[in-house]
């Protein structure tokens, strides 16, 4: 099917992929397009993006990924981006404790990095703690065996901001948002047609059927809800984050600091100079939210039940900031949550008509927690398939995923390179519910 200029394309969800979906679509030229967004504000407080920051990072263990990043990062430095991007510098790290896996992991980013010859002249190896040290001297911790090194090519987006502005800026070139009650989609609504059946638009939770020509599901950890054929190829799966509040001096000293990573233990941010905030993750294995009776997780309906952080990851943060900022080890942690985002086995992203719809769905899912970075040219995805001769993904790692009919149950946490540790059930890690009485 070809979609025409002024045909009415729906987006399914105000996060990083559709908002920058939106954008690239009004940039050629597309001319109605309706984004729905079930939070009642963008950056939506469900959208895994919502966030005070994302690393951008551009080696990846695979050259694929890190190829799209240099473009990502070459994007990052247009003016819409521009003021949203910070190359700070990555400091990719481990322990003297860490696990052989970590170890691993590391030599292969750094692997990764000093064979591009784009990237090679930015990266300062780090032998000892001693040189950790003279690469970032407000690190006064102990640093205990750390190593690693210092990629300068990198650094974080502000991805709130960053969201706020392709709002603005896709709503002053007439892409319509419908916000909360109406734009909260309850289901894709399909017709049949001699081969199958083709998708006719999408009824929100208040019952209003919306039609269009093309609908494009970018619901992040949301996606399995919408589109169950997808089984347990995405499933939703979250990690944690926390933050400490600074002191104006303390924010002021740290300025400048590059992402600090220690593969096994976490990472932080330089501070937010506007909150105060210094932002902490203790990434993992990750938790799952499993449905007993289908075997495929999804995220919880309502963000506050998210609302905490797991002791397991409390505790590491905490070790964290006492080998690298001793003086905020103690301090408390504040607007803690677990964030959710759409996760497949590969870490590949999908990016695919669904089949047998007459190329009348889209979807676009399983960010696998890396697809930020990506933000400013994730939307150009969705008009290269548009305008594939075949209507075939030509990407062949992002097409769409049949679930075999005996899946068993999706864990593949323990199995991700870049992942220390197995998946946990979101129910096992719950806090105990205020008392009633
Ligand atoms: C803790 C954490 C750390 C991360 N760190 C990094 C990082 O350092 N670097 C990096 O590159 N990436 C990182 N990511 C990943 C990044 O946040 C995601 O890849 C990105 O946000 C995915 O965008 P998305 O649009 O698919 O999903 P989201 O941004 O989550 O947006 C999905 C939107 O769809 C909406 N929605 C869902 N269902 C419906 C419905 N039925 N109706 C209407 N709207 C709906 C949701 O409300 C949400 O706003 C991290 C993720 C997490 C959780
Ligand atoms: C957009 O498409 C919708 C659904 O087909 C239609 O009702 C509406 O009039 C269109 N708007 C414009 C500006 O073309
Ligand atoms: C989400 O939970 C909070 C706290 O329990 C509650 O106040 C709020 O009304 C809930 N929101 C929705 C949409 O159910
Ligand atoms: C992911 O799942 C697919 C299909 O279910 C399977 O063929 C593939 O081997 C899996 N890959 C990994 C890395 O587990
Ligand atoms: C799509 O239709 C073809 C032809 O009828 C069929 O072989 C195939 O299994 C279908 N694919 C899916 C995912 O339903």
């Amino acid at each position: 099917m070809v979609v025409s200029k002024s045909d009415a394309i729906i987006i399914v969800g105000g996060g990083a992929f559709g908002l920058s979906s939106a954008l690239h679509l009004s940039r050629k030229g597309y001319t109605n397009i309706s984004v729905f967004e079930k939070d009642d504000n963008v950056p939506p407080r469900s959208s895994a993006a919502n966030d005070l920051n994302k690393i951008v990072r551009a080696e990846y263990e695979d050259q694929f990924y890190t190829d799209l990043t240099i473009k990502a990062i070459d994007a990052w430095k247009t003016p819409l981006f521009a003021p949203h991007f910070h190359q700070t510098g990555f400091l990719h790290c481990v322990s003297g404790a860490a696990p052989e896996k970590a170890v691993d992991t590391l030599n292969r980013f750094r692997a990764s990095a000093e064979k591009d010859s784009r990237i090679k002249p930015h990266v300062l190896p780090l032998k000892n703690v001693n040189e950790v040290r003279q690469a970032c001297w407000q690190l006064d911790g102990e640093l205990p065996g750390w190593h690693g090194y210092l990629n300068r090519f990198d650094g974080y987006a502000h991805s709130a901001n960053a969201l706020a502005a392709v709002y603005r800026e896709t709503q002053a070139a007439g892409v319509r948002f419908f916000l909360g009650e109406q734009g909260a989609v309850s289901e894709i609504v399909y017709v049949s047609t001699l081969d199958g059946r083709k998708c006719a638009g999408i009824r929100t939770k208040n019952g209003r059927f919306h039609p269009s020509s093309l609908v494009i599901v970018a619901a992040g950890a949301g996606a399995g809800r919408l589109v169950p054929e997808i089984g347990k190829e995405v499933v939703a799966k979250s990690w944690s984050v926390a933050h400490v509040h600074l002191t104006d001096e303390e924010t002021s000293a740290l300025r400048g600091i590059p992402v600090t990573y220690a593969r096994d233990l976490g990472f932080f941010f330089e501070p937010d100079p506007k909150t105060n905030l210094l932002k902490l993750c203790p990434m993992g294995g990750g938790y799952v939210n499993t449905d007993p009776k289908t075997g495929v997780s999804h995220a919880p309906d309502n963000v506050s039940d998210s609302a905490f952080l797991p002791e397991a990851d409390e505790k590491q943060l905490r070790e964290l900031l006492r080998q690298t900022l001793p003086s905020l080890a103690d301090r408390p942690f504040v607007r803690k949550s677990l964030c959710w985002f759409a996760d497949t086995n590969d870490s590949d992203f999908i990016v695919d008509y669904i089949p047998n719809t007459s190329s009348s769905i889209i979807i676009m899912s399983g960010d696998s927690g890396h697809g930020f970075k990506m933000f400013p040219i994730v939307g150009s995805w969705i008009t290269d398939l548009l305008s594939a001769p075949d209507s075939k993904q030509s990407v062949k790692r992002w097409r769409w995923k049949q679930p075999a009919a005996d899946a068993e149950k999706a864990d593949w946490g323990g199995d991700v390179s870049w992942r220390l540790g197995q998946s946990t059930e979101f129910t096992s890690i719950l806090p105990p519910k205020a008392s009633k009485l």
